[in-house]
């Protein structure tokens, strides 16, 4: 058992964790990074299935995610934009397939009405909401008692209106039924991009992939931490007092002035605290869940959509596959798509066979793009409810209510430690952008307590 003294441990090599080693090792601090995976990255995963490179957790990059674009020019990352040339297609209510330019969808003209005038409703609330601070707004207690698909349905009467709304925030980002969170946690989700349309804009919200892929920033992060990084160390015990911390994983103890938490708080309760954790962290903990989503990988001979005039691009809130893309990789002969599968209908399908799963996801895929889409050659679905690390996806958010009652206290460290992750960010909540912000907000805090 490998007993280390460090001035700081940081638990989970993700881009937060690693993020956030980074920082206080360039200030002169000494760090220990404890990874519970044999590889780092957490939900940052590239790799490759049956001959076909593959991003199994995150991989688009938003042009106001400053932190990830600063992080990404400085490990001399390059970066492509998602193909985007022809239509777009939506399938309606009635199963009938529509080709459209543009962000509104093939509509008929009262609903798309009603969807541009909710849409400015929102981003008027959007704006005025501080995404660092969404429970200091004036009405966030009221917004966070209203579930997302009340508020919509008092809006209005028209249900294509209010499933094309509802799923930005929804099945497309928190990964939960609209009825499962509140209104206010749905323009946090929006503040945290900059605005409501900004989040329905596919073109901004998945403009750019790294060539390579995106696992390639935790990947060339630990590598400059070099030996500080551990892996196959799942932390079990932290023994802590305001005086520092003994972290003691199943193949290492580490003692440190600060541990930064660098997970998912929804495994927080994998871990012994010795004492525990005060009551307010016990309560607010429970409070939050993880979303769910199956991001599904079809890579065929040739993007054969293209032939068609498609983008590739294909949204519908009545497809089992509610959004696909074309995720063909930088320079590849190879066309990919990539679907994805949301909350109620993932749980569905994990009922099935995987036979069964596989048939009824590429006849959603084939409702887009002909039956041509039935037959890839390679087929992955990344399941990430299954990782006992993870747990869900794309990331967690509060349940009803939550968000205003204990939203502030989320970052607040506990004694000698300080929590980062995505799942607690303001801008680019539950993106890689946010995991690299908390990364550093956590860094900056105990450098001033460190200097102080
Ligand atoms: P993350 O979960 O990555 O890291 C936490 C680390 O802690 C993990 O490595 C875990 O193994 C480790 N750990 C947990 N418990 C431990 C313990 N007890 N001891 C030691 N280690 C422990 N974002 C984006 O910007 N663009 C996108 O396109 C997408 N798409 C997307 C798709 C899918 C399928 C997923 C799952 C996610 C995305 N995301 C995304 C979200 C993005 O990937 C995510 O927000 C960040 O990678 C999270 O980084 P963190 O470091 O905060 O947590």
């Amino acid at each position: 058992m490998a007993d280390l003294t460090r001035d700081v441990v940081v638990i989970g090599a993700g881009a937060a964790g690693l993020t956030a080693a980074t920082e206080v090792k360039k200030a002169g601090l000494s760090v220990a990074v404890l990874e519970a995976r044999d590889r780092v990255g957490g939900r940052l995963w590239t790799d490759t299935i049956e001959g076909a490179m593959l991003e199994i957790g995150g991989q688009w990059v938003s042009p106001d995610q400053d932190a990830l674009k600063e992080t990404i020019a400085e490990l001399g990352l390059e970066t492509y934009s998602r193909y985007r040339e022809g239509d777009s297609v939506y399938v309606g209510p009635d199963g009938t397939l529509h080709r459209f330019t543009g962000e509104m969808f093939p509509v008929a003209p009262e609903t798309e009405k009603t969807i541009a005038e909710i849409t400015e409703r929102l981003d008027a609330m959007v704006a005025e909401i501080d995404p660092d601070a969404p429970w200091a707004h004036p009405r966030a207690a009221e917004w966070d008692e209203v579930s997302w698909d009340a508020w919509l349905r008092a809006q209005t009467d028209d249900d294509e209106a209010v499933r094309n709304l509802a799923f930005a925030t929804g099945s497309a980002m928190l990964t939960k039924p609209t009825h499962a969170f509140s209104l206010l946690q749905s323009l946090l989700m929006a503040a945290s991009a900059g605005s409501y349309s900004n989040l329905v804009d596919a073109d901004f919200i998945l403009d750019k992939r790294v060539v390579g892929g995106l696992q390639q920033v935790p990947l060339l992060l630990a590598e400059r931490l070099g030996d500080d990084v551990f892996l196959g160390q799942p932390v079990r015990t932290i023994e802590w007092s305001d005086a520092g911390a003994t972290v003691i994983s199943d193949g290492m103890t580490v003692h440190a002035r600060h541990v930064v938490l660098a997970l998912a708080p929804v495994l927080y309760n994998r871990i012994s605290f010795v004492p525990a954790l005060p009551r307010l962290q016990h309560q607010m903990h429970q409070h939050i869940s993880m979303g769910f989503v199956i991001k599904v990988h079809a890579v065929y001979d040739r993007p054969f959509w293209r032939e068609q005039g498609l983008s590739g691009t294909a949204f519908s809130p009545y497809e089992l596959c509610h959004e696909a893309y074309d995720n063909t990789n930088h320079g590849d002969e190879r066309g990919t798509l990539v679907g994805f599968v949301s909350d109620r209908n993932a749980d569905d399908l994990f009922r099935l066979s995987a036979e069964e799963r596989k048939e009824r996801i590429l006849e959603s895929l084939a409702h887009y793009y002909g039956p041509e889409a039935k037959n890839p050659a390679v087929y992955y679905e990344s399941d990430w409810g299954s990782e006992e690390w993870t747990r869900g996806a794309y990331a967690a958010s509060f349940d009803l209510g939550g968000l205003h009652r204990y939203g502030a206290d989320l970052r607040t460290p506990v004694g000698p430690i300080s929590f980062a992750c995505s799942d607690m960010a303001g801008a680019g909540y539950q993106h890689v952008d946010g995991a690299i912000r908390m990364g550093r907000f956590a860094a900056a805090g105990i450098l001033d307590r460190a200097r102080g």
